[in-house]
């Protein structure tokens, strides 16, 4: 320890140089923080130096401790000097780590798809909507009465056989097709009507291409002075809009309990376009719908007058519209709802 003022000032000079150095070395607020307890703290440095002026000549002591004061004065302002550059360095290197990459792709989500069955059928009803018809619905469970005997099939008709049917009880079925919603509806409303009806339907039947519960989409339109070329223009204009405007469409004779005269149509194979192929059968043609016009039996059980008022109406597949469009060979297919079936879509 110093015994005299210029020994005292050696000493100042000296930690001078020291408290430097410490200081330059420091690169966190931690580090820091030790320095200030090594130089200020009650056993540090500066605070030791300023208890051995007591060991100095008392004339001295005044000069010695205003050095010693200014040292601590110069050490105190050099620490938050300091700190002030830790601390900033420390802020910038955090902000560094923290950095997101706002470029960055994102990960991500496997998108849902809508079933083939669901794209088909909107396609359906856009068409529809679009020349004014509205979208009803009908029970899955019907009676008999609906599915058989108000479209003109009596329960000994022998075109019961044309639908193999799960019977619930004597008077009630799953419901074989959606033609009953057209009683229904002539039930329930005047001419003009303009309707479709999508909807599940149910029949003893399973193979490639045959399904115990599938979809149809029945059509009724009945009005004054509906006419079989009303008919034609509109499913030959709904076969193009679905399957492409270069389709042609033909209607054979057929028979259906319900219509008078009934007529299914025809569009060109799509995929031979008409030469004959392995999906066409060889024939060119592929029969999409069964359509006629309203029986008048079928309009007078409704309530309707057929003197008066007169219409057509049709009934389609979904899931045999979306086979020939798809090229899927496989009826299943539609309800195992594997994801790598679904994603073709
Ligand atoms: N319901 C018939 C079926 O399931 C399809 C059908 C044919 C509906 C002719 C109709 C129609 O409305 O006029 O086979």
């Amino acid at each position: 320890m110093a015994e005299t003022l210029s020994g005292l000032q050696a000493e100042v000079t000296r930690l001078r140089e020291e408290y430097k150095r410490e200081l330059a070395a420091v690169s966190s607020t931690t580090e820091l923080e030790e320095v200030r307890v090594r130089w200020l703290g009650k056993k540090g440095n500066v605070t030791q130096l300023l208890r051995s002026v007591g060991s100095l000549p008392p004339e001295l002591r005044p000069a010695a401790g205003q050095e010693i004061n200014s040292l601590r004065a110069e050490v105190e302002e050099a620490i938050s000097a300091r700190a002030a550059e830790v601390r900033a360095r420390e802020q910038e290197n955090r902000i560094r780590e923290e950095r997101l990459d706002l470029t960055l792709p994102g990960r991500r989500m496997p998108l849902g798809h809508l079933h083939p069955l669901t794209l088909v059928l909107q396609d359906i009803k856009r068409f529809f909507i679009g020349l004014g018809y509205q979208v009803v619905e009908g029970p899955e469970i019907e009676t008999d009465y609906y599915n058989f005997q108000a479209l003109n099939v009596p329960r000994d008709h022998p075109a019961r056989d044309m639908q193999a049917t799960f019977y619930l009880s004597e008077d009630l079925v799953l419901r074989t097709q959606t033609s009953p919603v057209q009683a229904r509806t002539m039930e329930r409303q005047k001419p003009p009507v303009r309707i479709i009806a999508p909807g599940k339907v149910y029949r003893v039947d399973a193979d490639l291409t045959h399904s115990p519960m599938f979809h149809q989409v029945e059509g009724l339109v009945v009005d004054r002075g509906i006419r079989f070329s009303d008919l034609k223009g509109t499913l030959a204009e709904f076969a193009r809009a679905l399957f492409g405007q270069d389709r042609a469409v033909r209607f054979r004779p057929s028979y259906f309990p319900f219509t008078e005269p009934s007529a299914e149509m025809d569009i060109s194979c799509m995929v031979c376009g008409g030469r004959g192929c392995r999906v066409c059968k060889g024939e060119g043609w592929i029969e999409i719908l069964g359509s006629g016009m309203v029986h008048p039996q079928v309009l007078e059980m409704a309530g309707y007058d057929p003197e008066d008022v007169t219409g057509f109406a049709f009934g389609m597949g979904v899931e045999r519209i979306v086979m020939l469009r798809y090229g899927v060979d496989d009826i299943r297919l539609f309800f195992e709802n594997d994801r790598r079936f679904l994603a073709r879509f």
